[in-house]
Parts: structure tokens; C-alpha cells; sequence
């Protein structure tokens, strides 16, 4: 059964952020995408990244339906494995040993504006602990900076949000950063993206 969903926006930004991810992607290992929706950024990142295996989940069964519909659409069934249903609150993460070995880095796409603040910090918590040094964590998103909103139309998205959810809404990076030093994490890169996003790189760093 084709189960494929498309989110629209995985059209216009895929490019983008897969050019910030060429930067920090190495050969082998796996990649953990964290809520990864429709799976339509994980299929366009796979066939751009072969030899790096990218490792999709989410906690909706009809976003994990979609990922496996997708996967089967792109004829990525021997490269890619399924989706996890990974919920970033329900910790410890369950993802087999050989996963957390040779994972090279995570990568979260417009998740923790649409997630409690909770969800955030147990990204930082579960990424802290499963990363080794030097692997990075990496989030886009629309992001406050200096707890200001960069653009009027990310301010009327963040309106829109907490109406739909008082407890989602648009990040001051300030209070975010603060949770990745809190587990391990120093900020390496902010780059500016399309459309008022921004990409987040974080390295783990030795204690
Ligand atoms: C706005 S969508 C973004 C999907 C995809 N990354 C994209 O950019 O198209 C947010 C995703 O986060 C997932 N999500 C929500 N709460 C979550 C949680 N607690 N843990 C993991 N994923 C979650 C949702 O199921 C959804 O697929």
C-alpha cells in the first residue's frame, strides 16, 4: 500500500539543508534523524549521502507508514533501514547497540518548536549521552535570537503555534544553547537559511 505523505516544505528546503549537512557528513556510520515526518528529507538525504546510512523515526505510526512507503518508492530498501518509533520523551531511547556505536551524528528538522520544551531538553539529554566527542547534533528550525523573533513572519508563525498548542512555539537559541551546554554540547556553526530558518550545528565536546 502506497502510504507516502508529503509536507511541502521538505520540497523547498531539502537542497538547503543538505548542503549544510555535505559539511559535517562523514563516510560510514549511521545517521539518527529524530521526528522525521513524511521520510521525504531521509530518502532526498540518503540518495545524496550513499555511503553514510541514514536512520529515520518518529513516534506517529502514520509518519513511520510513510517512511517505510517512501523507502520502498525510492528503491532504498537494501540501503535504508525502517523507522524507528522513537519519541524523544520516552527515555532511554530503544535503538539497538550497533546503532549507538556508529552513529555518527543527529539531526532533528522543525521538531522542537512543535514539542514541549521537555522534548527539547530530552533531545539534548538522550543526544548528550549516546554521542561520543566530537559528533555533532544537528537542528533546523526558526529559532529567536536574543530572545527577539528575526522576521514579523516568524512572529505571526509563533502566534499561530501557541494557539494551536500553548506549549509549542518558536525557541530563544539563548535558553536552547543553554541545554546543550548543560549535556556536553558547545555551538559550532549558526548558518542562516531560506525562509527565515536557521541551522544549528553542535559538537560534543570532552568534559
Ligand atoms: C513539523 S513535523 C517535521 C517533520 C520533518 N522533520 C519535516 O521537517 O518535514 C514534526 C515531527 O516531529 C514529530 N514529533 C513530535 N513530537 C515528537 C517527539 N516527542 N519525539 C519525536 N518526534 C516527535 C512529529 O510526529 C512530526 O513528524
Amino acid at each position: 500500500m502506497d502510504n507516502r505523505l508529503f509536507f511541502p516544505a521538505t520540497k523547498r528546503n531539502r537542497n538547503y539543508i543538505g548542503d549544510v549537512l555535505s559539511r559535517i557528513i562523514q563516510k560510514g556510520g549511521f545517521i539518527l534523524e529524530i521526528g522525521s515526518g513524511s521520510g521525504e528529507h531521509g530518502v532526498a538525504f540518503q540518495k545524496r549521502f550513499p555511503e553514510t546510512i541514514w536512520q529515520t523515526s518518529d513516534p506517529d505510526i502514520r509518519h513511520r507508514q510513510s517512511i517505510s512507503s517512501w523507502i520502498y518508492y525510492e528503491k532504498l530498501n537494501m540501503q535504508m533501514p525502517q523507522p524507528l518509533a522513537i519519541d524523544v520523551e520516552k527515555t532511554p531511547w530503544e535503538i539497538k547497540p550497533e546503532l549507538g556505536l556508529s552513529l555518527q551524528g543527529i539531526v532533528s528538522i522543525n521538531l522542537i518548536h512543535v514539542s514541549s520544551w521537555n522534548c527539547t531538553r530530552s533531545l539534548f539529554k538522550q543526544s548528550g549521552e549516546l554521542l561520543s566527542n566530537e559528533k555533532y547534533l544537528m537542528l533546523y528550525g526558526p529559532f529567536k535570537i536574543g530572545n527577539e523573533h528575526i522576521s514579523q513572519s516568524n512572529y505571526l508563525f509563533d502566534k499561530e503555534l501557541k494557539m494551536q498548542n500553548n506549549n509549542w512555539g518558536v525557541r530563544n537559541l539563548d535558553k536552547v544553547n543553554e541545554e546543550a551546554y548543560n549535556n556536553g554540547f558547545v555551538q559550532k556553526e549558526l548558518i542562516l537559511m531560506p525562509a527565515n530558518n536557521i541551522s544549528i550545528i553542535y559538537r560534543k565536546v570532552s568534559v
